[in-house]
């Protein structure tokens, strides 16, 4: 082979350096943006895979015990009247001074707005949103997302189980300005239980809602809504119910969810029963939310509800709404 050859078999080898060169390079900045965006991670991947797995056995199981018991407790739920009284509110206070201590937790960067500067005019109509049996790791953050995006809250009875699982999710529940409250710690039904096992377990849930947020709740709602006099006497703390049911466990579906709730057109004082453990719950409520806003309603925490509609909350009293 001459020299002259060898110069010309250099050139293509030249060309497919360069061409090499130019894919690495493009390579580069497709991975630094691909890497970039997940710099900023979901709120689901943040709990691991096996803690989910475990918290959905668990749901559900408490998703069956549900259905056995919620037929019941609607016909329960018709056949009382609230009688509240009203009073200056006192507890409304115990929750909002809490919200300092997640700094592990990444802002989503778009349209944070701040819910806990909101401003509530009592004049104005208010509804609560409620959310039990969680947290979990995708469709309460999936929630989370929704009213953060549109600068209001909720409230979430968590299950002291939930929350040693999602220590993550329920802080950051609290931080977006929502009351955390207890749903107890293994979803019994306490009408079934002795005083001594209602206060073992409510004192379990209560330590494992302390162990993550550092106080503790104000409110407790029975699962099942289920509370007999043993288990009033026994809970010294508010009981919350609710008066429009979702029947979320149960469809499972977005639009029927939103169709239990068209079937009331005034929300003033109500409080929703939802679950913060499904998709189709989460789907709901992204589209619940706006449509709630644009009514003219004030999404609200259920203690503020109480403080604004003037309810003094009392220990061992249940409570289905703040109606006048
Ligand atoms: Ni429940």
């Amino acid at each position: 082979m001459s020299r002259r050859d060898k110069e010309l078999n250099f050139i293509p080898v030249l060309i497919v350096i360069a061409v090499v060169l130019v894919f690495i390079g493009i390579g580069l900045t497709v991975s630094e943006r691909y890497s970039k965006k997940k710099a900023t991670p979901s709120y689901a991947s943040t709990d691991q895979t096996f803690e989910n797995k475990v918290a959905k056995k668990e749901n559900d199981k408490v998703d069956k015990e549900e259905k056995n018991n919620v037929v019941a407790n609607n016909n329960k739920t018709k056949n009382k009247t609230t009688n509240n009284v009203s009073e200056n509110n006192s507890i409304s206070g115990e929750n909002k001074n809490t919200t300092t201590n997640t700094t592990e937790i990444t802002k989503s960067s778009e349209t944070t707005t701040s819910n806990k500067n909101r401003k509530i005019d009592e004049k104005k109509p208010m509804v609560a949103l409620t959310f039990d049996d969680g947290p979990n790791g995708t469709a309460t953050p999936k929630i989370l997302n929704t009213l953060e995006k549109y600068g209001v809250v909720a409230t979430f009875f968590d299950l002291g189980q939930n929350i040693a699982n999602f220590p993550k999710v329920v802080k950051r529940e609290e931080e977006l300005g929502c009351e955390v409250a207890s749903h107890t710690y293994s979803h019994k039904n306490l009408n079934t239980l002795s005083t001594k096992q209602i206060q073992n377990d409510l004192n379990k849930a209560i330590k494992a809602y302390e162990n993550v947020l550092g106080h503790k709740p104000a409110l407790v709602r029975p699962p099942y809504g289920n509370a007999n006099a043993t288990v009033k006497k026994a809970i010294n703390y508010p009981l919350i119910n609710w008066d429009i049911d979702t029947l979320d466990w149960k469809s499972r579906n977005a639009n029927k969810i939103l169709k239990e709730i068209h079937k009331y057109s005034d929300y003033d004082g109500r409080i929703i029963l939802m679950h913060g453990i499904y998709d189709s719950t989460a789907d709901a409520v992204a589209k619940l939310v706006p449509e709630l806003i644009n009514k003219g309603y004030q999404l609200v925490t259920v203690s503020e509800m109480a403080k604004y509609k003037g309810i003094t909350l009392k220990p061992g009293k249940v409570y289905l709404n703040f109606r006048k």
